[in-house]
């Protein structure tokens, strides 16, 4: 069952569950099969998806034309879509990377995912991270050129800090912050959440299933070729002791009849700061699970108790 929230103070009416495009990229992922990719962007429309996130850096610029080709003749208002600027390579793409958040940069590169995604506007664009180099009205100015221009809607922010984000309000429209959140990484609790619940501010929450963890599918002796190979979440006792915690959640997962990685998911959804989570998807049958958190809640008693589980 499909769940919309408006984003914030946007206009913008979007799944809780965003489908995560960063598995496209391949380069940190291993290899996008761009079969299975768009039979999962088809499948996420079908089941009440209607949120994409992406980036240009998600494999310089792969994940964006694949999403692109992937949403080729779905009518533009059955989906969101939100996409980042901030990696600025040196030369040829897959070349080094640096931070860039300045006027001239953002104008080009948006031109440049535009191209790649194969569409008129983006719906939310997302600075990725903070630029140390650019003052955030500078940046500011090249967002608001852009929603005059009709080539973006909406702009915001992610990975900043509380500070950062507060800096950013006083210069300019930044209605979003994507940050990380999982049940296992609940820093953002602290100081992000109260400070965006009470300005209004679109949250959106990525890793949320701690890449992968969080399913309850991985017994704690598997060997990985992708950015978990070097994640120390995943390595010897520590990845043992991971697993062992989500293995709790079984009996509250069976008690409510969903499964580990929709009551993961639920989890998030229910601080009434969290707009949506992200998750990162690779196949039909990702994306049709994650739905199954949207359209019900946990009781006060389950919800306490899976916090309990990760202190
Ligand atoms: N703004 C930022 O800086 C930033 C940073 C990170 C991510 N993001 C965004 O957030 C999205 C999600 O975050 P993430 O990719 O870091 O982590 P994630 O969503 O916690 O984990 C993604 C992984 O979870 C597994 N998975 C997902 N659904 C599953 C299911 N139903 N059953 C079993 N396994 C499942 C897949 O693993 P397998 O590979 O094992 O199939 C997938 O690669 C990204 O795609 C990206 O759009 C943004």
């Amino acid at each position: 069952m499909s769940e919309l929230i408006k984003l914030g103070r946007t206009d913008l009416h979007v799944s809780r569950i965003c489908f995560g495009c960063w598995q496209m990229g391949g380069t940190y992922w291993g290899e996008p099969d761009e079969h299975n990719l768009t039979a999962a962007v088809r499948r996420a429309i079908d089941v009440g998806v209607n949120f994409f996130d992406t980036a240009d850096a998600y494999g310089d610029g792969l994940a964006e034309e694949i999403l692109g080709r992937a949403l080729k003749g779905v009518s533009r208002d059955k989906f969101v879509l939100a996409t980042k600027v901030y990696h600025h390579w040196l030369g040829e793409r897959g070349s080094k990377r640096v931070g860039d958040l300045s006027y001239e940069y953002i104008i080009w590169e948006c031109e440049q995912s535009l191209r790649r995604l194969g569409l008129d506007y983006i719906d939310l664009y997302q600075a990725h991270s903070y630029d140390y180099l650019t003052p955030l009205d500078e940046t500011a100015r090249a967002f608001e050129k852009l929603k005059k221009d009709g080539k973006i809607r909406y702009y915001g922010c992610s990975n900043f800090t509380v500070e950062q984000l507060r800096y950013a309000c006083s210069v300019g429209s930044f209605d979003t912050i994507q940050p990380r959140y999982n049940l296992m990484d609940r820093r953002i609790e602290a100081d992000i959440l109260p400070f965006c619940l009470s300005n209004n501010i679109g949250v959106l929450v990525y890793s949320s299933l701690q890449y992968g963890l969080l399913t309850g599918k991985f017994k704690g002796s598997e060997t990985f070729n992708d950015l978990r190979s070097k994640n120390p979440e995943f390595q010897g006792q520590r990845f043992k002791e991971n697993v062992d915690k989500v293995n709790q959640l079984i009996p509250i997962a069976k008690r409510t009849g969903k499964t580990v990685t929709q009551i993961s998911l639920r989890a998030l959804l229910e601080h009434p700061a969290v707009h949506c989570t992200i998750v990162g998807i690779k196949n039909s049958q990702q994306i049709e699970e994650a739905a199954g958190a949207m359209g019900w809640n946990l009781t006060r008693e389950d919800y306490y108790d899976i916090r309990k589980i990760f202190p």
